[in-house]
């Protein structure tokens, strides 16, 4: 299948296999023009070489990746010059300052004078980098190198962003900051693809999210369809008084739940989505008289979708 209007990477049944027998694949990922997406997994699932295929540095073993409609193997100089990258494990020349590494990037992606000036400042202010512009890199600190990393990606403006692991080892305040610029890179249009595994990360800052586990894409999709999708309705309920035996096999038995637990006068009601069962829930206890205080429903997080996807694919 080709990629079609809208779509800016397509990776389909990618399979890499090393010189030394090992072996990540199949591995399929579709991203649109102006996702922001969040490309998940443990260590060792293929996160970075998928990347790295997408960026024509590798070639696949088979497979399809197309980048703007082209074969990044074949046309690397092309597609590189529509993206800007942030490789796993960043590392400038330490006698170089941070300006001085933004500007040799700049230069090389073909800006002059005051534009690339003009450019440098604006990366170094979006990084939160201006009061270390002129540091030498070989003393700063990891995330200050992550974050210069991610600014060397930024500049000139790429349409697309790779970016593998840019949060790791950026603090919390560095992480609001990155995870703004990113926003507000894919509201003007521009995509981003990062790795990641911090799934609370990922869960804040993904518009689409893929999934890949021991070298296979499990899950793929958009954040929300992902998150309200899996594992059914989830309806939190906080009672006056703990609910007894009676009402919690009541509400056991209504049709469309599957699980129900209890933990003193709260209790956590599953469902599948064929039924929404929130009415039925609130008359049990309202009828019961243990006294309805809070009914919400709330959706499963990242990481418990994971965990969960994991074990069925563990079993299968
Ligand atoms: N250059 C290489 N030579 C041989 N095997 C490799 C090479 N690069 C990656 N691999 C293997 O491919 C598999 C996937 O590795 P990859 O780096 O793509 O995973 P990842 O998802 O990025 O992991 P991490 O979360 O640790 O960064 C691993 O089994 C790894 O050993
Ligand atoms: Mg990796």
């Amino acid at each position: 299948m080709a990629l079609s209007r809208g779509e800016v990477i397509l990776v389909e049944r990618l399979v890499k296999r090393y010189a030394d027998g090992g072996e990540v694949g199949p591995i399929s990922l579709r991203v649109g023009k102006g996702d922001v997406y969040g490309f998940v997994g443990p260590n060792g699932s293929g996160k970075t070489t998928t990347l790295r295929a997408v960026l024509g540095l590798l070639k696949p073993t088979s497979g399809r990746v197309e980048v703007f409609g082209m074969d990044p193997w074949r046309e690397a100089k092309r597609v590189n010059s529509l993206l800007g990258y942030s490789p796993e494990l960043p590392n400038f020349p330490a006698f170089l300052s941070a300006r001085q590494v933004l500007e040799v990037t700049g230069k090389l992606r073909g800006l002059r004078g005051e534009d690339l000036k003009r450019e440098v400042e604006r990366v170094l202010d979006l990084t939160g980098l201006v009061n270390h512009a002129d540091r030498r890199v070989g003393n700063f600190s990891k995330g200050m190198v992550q974050r210069l990393s991610i600014g060397q990606a930024l500049i000139g403006d790429p349409e697309l962003l790779v970016l593998d692991e840019p949060m790791l080892g950026v603090d919390p305040v560095g992480r609001v900051q990155i995870r703004e610029v990113l926003r507000e890179v894919s509201r003007t249009g521009k995509t981003v693809v990062f790795s990641s595994h911090e799934l609370y990360e990922v869960e804040r800052l993904a518009t689409r999210v893929g999934m890949v586990y021991l070298g296979k894409t499990v899950m793929e999709g958009g954040i929300d369809e992902i998150l309200n999708g899996a594992g059914g309705l989830r309806v939190r309920v906080v009672t006056r008084v703990a609910p007894g035996d009676g009402v919690v096999e009541a509400i056991r038995r209504i049709e469309g739940v599957r699980d129900v637990r209890v933990e003193g006068n709260s209790l956590t009601v599953f469902s599948d989505n064929s039924t929404d069962v929130r009415d039925a829930i609130a008359e049990r206890i309202v009828l019961s008289g243990c006294g309805l205080l809070e009914l919400r429903t709330e959706r499963p997080s990242l990481e418990e979708v994971f965990m969960e996807r994991v074990r069925t694919v563990g079993r299968g």
